[in-house]
């Protein structure tokens, strides 16, 4: 397999008052160049922790990152700055993430500057700024603009400009068009397919809407509390799928046809804390198919068909997969 980015019991937990509180709590997967995961779960799973970590943003407690085979995992200062040329990061809401005092051609010449890229060329660097602005769908005009004078689908285009400007390889989308209209979020989903296929990036896609992935992943992974419960190829995920949490996630989604009924799975019961969490399923709180091993031992991943991966009880048959 030819895997740009694999990553192998990745944890973070952060000390709160109250306790460790486990955000991500042991992930595994590798994405293929080229290729797209899409990340879903809902809000408080781990999600961004994950990208963050990732793109080395926040620095693991556990688990091991590689990137083109090496060890990617804990760098040093200069290796870590090398690595900004390869992974970058766009983030949900482009407003806070934009610096409200530079322009939209500084913002995007900022990291340039920086790696001293073109040699530290500065005209070559103008050039550069130019040719990324048009590629996002900028018009040259808006060069010298401030973010606040943009709308929201313009200055999602800045914050795609800005992490295309090193050319990386690699990009963590977190949300990106969460906070957009929706008439605006399906032109920003195309911008960023059509730029994967232009520069062969390999991309992460994290949302909390199922949804919004759908078309654009090759295999989606499911997040819960920190923990990956199901993943498999996008297509299969909506026709078979297997931990109750994936079930309730797409009952959720509108069907777009008149005349389908979809039965709404509405999850009750209380969502248990990432804080000390304890031993069992973490969704057991709230699976209506829970038994009493749910409560009591972590249900390891097993491989229901190639490709498809569970971490429930009810197939504890099918034989666990090796870390
Ligand atoms: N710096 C931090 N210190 C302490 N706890 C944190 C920190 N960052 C995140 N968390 C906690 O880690 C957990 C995961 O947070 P994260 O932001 O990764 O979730 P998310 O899935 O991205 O949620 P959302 O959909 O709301 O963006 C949450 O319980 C959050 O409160
Ligand atoms: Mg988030």
């Amino acid at each position: 397999m030819n895997a740009l980015l694999e990553i192998k019991d990745l944890k973070k937990y952060f000390k709160t008052s109250r306790g460790l509180l486990h955000a991500v709590d042991g992930i595994n997967f590798a994405i293929e160049r080229g290729n797209t995961l899409g990340v879903v779960g809902e809000s408080g799973c781990g999600k961004s922790t994950l990208g963050r970590l990732i793109v080395h943003l926040l620095e693991p407690t556990g688990g091991k990152i590689f990137f083109e085979g090496r060890d990617y995992t804990n760098l040093s200062h200069q290796a870590l700055l090398e690595s900004r040329r390869e992974m970058q990061m766009i983030f949900q809401d482009p407003f806070s993430s934009l610096n409200p005092r530079m322009t939209v051609k500084d913002t995007i010449l900022e990291p340039m500057s920086i790696h001293g890229m073109f040699g530290g060329d500065q005209s070559e660097q103008t050039r550069h700024v130019g040719n990324i602005m048009d590629a996002v769908g900028l018009a040259g005009n808006l060069a010298n603009s401030y973010p606040h004078e943009l709308d929201g689908g313009r200055r999602q285009r800045i914050g795609i400009a800005r992490a295309l400007a090193l050319e990386p390889k690699f990009i963590v989308c977190d949300e990106p068009v969460s906070a957009l209209d929706v008439s605006i979020q399906a032109q920003i989903l195309n911008l960023m397919q059509d730029i994967q296929s232009e520069r062969g990036l390999t991309y992460i896609f994290i949302t909390h809407d199922l949804s919004v992935v759908k078309h654009i992943s090759n295999d989606i992974c499911v997040m819960y509390l920190g923990n990956m419960v199901e993943k498999c190829p996008a297509k299969e995920i909506f026709k078979t799928n297997y931990h109750p949490y994936t079930r309730a996630l797409l009952s959720a989604i509108p069907i777009a046809k008149t005349g389908v009924k979809r039965e709404r799975i509405l999850l009750k019961g209380e969502i248990s804390s990432p804080i000390e969490p304890k031993p069992g399923c973490r969704f057991a709180p709230r699976c209506i198919d829970a038994k009493r091993d749910c409560f009591e031992t972590q249900p390891d991943l097993v491989e229901i068909s190639p490709r498809h991966i569970v971490a429930c009880h009810l197939y504890s048959n099918v034989r666990a997969i090796k870390k």
